[in-house]
């Protein structure tokens, strides 16, 4: 297999550090290795398969040694000024942020979900809102079978996805201090607020989940709408997806549908309360599904809850995963 040259870019952040572990764990056939954070973390050390690294000031020069595959998580902005400078340099930027997401030149990457976009990159290839990554892994199967005519996410994120300061938030929040990254204490509340508000009174996060619903499914009519709420738990996101269906639904075939999917491990034992749990997630690249059930309100619907670490498959996983198939293609 042939090598690459890989540089993970916000390499000292929550997200940065993971893309390390994973890249490590997956065994990337890796050749050169580069570390890029901003001056603020320049000089300092990160190890990678037991070798140390320092990390560099990201410049518009960084990208002049030959580097393949670039992961990046270091922001929007950052992402808006240098993803661009890097694609010209011939590298393939993998991109967490949501500068690129709707960007039509861009493809909106899930791999056991739509991998064959990878195929029409123009050096820029955008990992999803981790919400969006873990439902996208449950509804594609279903959606395949049944058709889906309209989904409703009700989300229950944890704090790691607003990064250190958001960990630090309630970690702090509970010792009672105020807080800091948020606009209320999130220990001991559920804040129906992530990302900013936008002109229909929907959050950024909201949005977010139904415009790249559209776009991994390739349906840009889809009927999807979300609240979207970070709740005081440091890791894994949680979510009620409800969703209906145009063809008439079998829910034994569902539950054998999504056991059978790749990427899924059904946990539905009811008998021995046994559902997706926030601390069994952690740490795992699988999207847990449980509690799938008839929505007994409308002829063809149900209710799921899918959860799943928002910071490995909703993030780091699912880009390493995306470099494989660059990778392999
Ligand atoms: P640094 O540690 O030097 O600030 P998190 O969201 O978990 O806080 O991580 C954000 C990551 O993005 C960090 O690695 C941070 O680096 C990096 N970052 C932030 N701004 C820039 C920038 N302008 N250039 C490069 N990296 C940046």
């Amino acid at each position: 297999m042939k090598k690459v040259n890989i540089a993970v870019v916000g390499a000292t952040g929550m997200v940065g550090r993971t893309f390390i572990k994973v890249l490590e764990e997956r065994n990337l056939p890796i050749d050169n290795f580069y570390v890029m954070a901003s001056a603020r973390s320049a000089g300092s050390k990160l190890t990678f398969n037991c070798k140390e690294y320092t990390v560099e000031e990201l410049t518009e020069h960084s990208f002049d040694k030959h580097i393949d595959i670039a992961l990046f998580s270091a922001g929007g902005s950052t992402s808006a000024k240098f993803a661009p400078i890097a694609a010209e340099h011939g590298c393939i930027v993998v991109d967490n942020s949501a500068q690129w997401r709707q960007d039509p030149n861009v493809p909106l990457v899930v791999p056991e979900v739509n991998p064959e976009d990878i195929k029409w990159n123009k050096g820029i290839i955008a990992n999803p809102n981790c919400s969006t990554i873990q439902a996208m892994v449950a509804l594609k199967p279903l959606d395949d079978k049944y058709k889906i005519k309209r989904v409703v996410y009700s989300t229950y994120q944890a704090v790691s996805g607003a990064g250190i300061a958001g960990w630090k938030d309630l970690e702090n929040g509970i010792k009672g201090e105020a807080p800091k990254k948020f606009p209320h204490p999130i220990a001991n509340n559920c804040l129906p607020h992530i990302d900013v508000f936008l002109e229909n009174d929907y959050s950024k996060e909201e949005m977010k989940m139904i415009w790249e619903t559209r776009k991994i499914l390739h349906n840009p009519d889809m009927k999807v709408t979300a609240t979207t709420v970070r709740v005081p738990v440091f890791n894994s996101h949680s979510e009620s997806i409800n969703v209906e269906f145009e063809n008439t639904i079998d829910i034994n075939d569902i539950k054998t549908l999504l056991s059978n999917s790749k990427g899924i491990v059904v946990c539905d034992d009811l008998a021995n309360n046994v559902y997706p749990l926030a601390t069994d997630a952690t740490g795992k690249d699988d999207v847990f599904v449980g509690r799938i059930r008839r929505d007994e309100s409308v002829e063809n619907g149900i209710n799921m809850w899918v959860v799943a670490d928002n910071i490995r498959k909703g993030a780091a996983t699912n880009a390493v995963q995306i470099a494989e198939l660059i990778i392999n293609s």
